[in-house]
């Protein structure tokens, strides 16, 4: 019987993005395999030592109006879905065999992050292949290196990860992607807008699947989810919610205007 917690481990310890991608999709979940916790996770996943890290400020520019612009726009998206692949990897292997998930619900978990992990790692693969025939390879930009801070910093508890990965940076996304969509369209990149708009789509999916999981673990921990949602938001997270939100995919997703106001 092989331990399935170990091979979600690997595709974290995949340092190449196509490999981890392809790892990824590769994996099958069920009820044969067995959930073993693994002695040590490691903070963060691995990265080629290629890729230049920096600040945020400090990333190519990307103006809309030019090829140029566009293709650092969309290899920082790819950027975001590589880390996308980690952390929904990374929920696995962290939080399944720990309470409150363990109990009735790891293999239920277990399904749902590697679907999302199956989602990221298809984005990522349809953006890096955008960039390849246009001629650049993911890496080839510097890259925002403080991507994974969110999750060093909920790396304790599942009800914080939930909170901040989905239910703030991926919701974070269904507000900034259709601007973006509209943008890629007006400067006629429509084969970069079909497939943000793809990405767009599935997002949404994620977003639920994290209120889903944060209530549950709410349910558990007996807190009522908005208000135990802004505590981890002012005690994980830097910065406040940015406005305009898009409410209609936030609700779609399930999330009630009450999180965010
Ligand atoms: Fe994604
Ligand atoms: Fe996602």
């Amino acid at each position: 019987m092989s331990n399935f917690i170990q091979e979600c481990l690997a595709v974290l310890q995949e340092p190449d993005p196509a490999l981890k991608a392809k790892l990824a999709l590769s994996l099958e979940y069920d009820c044969d395999h067995e959930l073993v916790p693994v002695a040590t996770i490691p903070d963060k996943p691995a990265r080629p030592k290629h890729i230049k890290d920096v600040q945020p400020g400090k990333v190519s520019k990307r103006k809309w109006g030019s090829e140029k612009g566009r293709l650092a726009l969309l290899h920082a998206v790819a950027h975001i879905e590589l880390n996308a692949i980690d952390l929904a990897f990374d929920m696995i292997v962290r939080f399944s065999c720990t309470e409150p998930i363990s109990a009735n619900w790891n293999r239920e978990f277990c399904k749902d992050w590697l679907l999302i992990g199956q989602e990221e790692a298809k984005h990522f693969g349809l953006i890096s292949n955008l960039l390849t025939k246009r001629g650049m390879q993911y890496g080839d930009l510097a890259v925002h290196g403080g991507m994974w801070d969110a999750a060093i910093n909920t790396k304790d508890r599942v009800d914080a990860r939930l909170a901040i990965a989905p239910l703030v940076l991926e919701a974070r996304g269904l507000d900034v992607t259709p601007p973006m969509i509209k943008k890629m369209k007006q400067a006629g990149d429509i084969e970069a807008a079909n497939i943000l708009e793809i990405i767009y789509e599935e997002e949404i999916g994620h977003v639920a699947m994290g209120v889903k999981w944060f209530e549950r673990v709410c349910s558990v921990l007996k807190v009522e989810p908005t208000e135990h949602f802004k505590f981890m938001v002012s005690e994980r997270f830097t910065a406040p919610l940015k406005p305009p939100f898009n409410i209609e995919a936030r609700s779609k997703a399930g999330m009630q205007s009450e999180f965010y106001s």
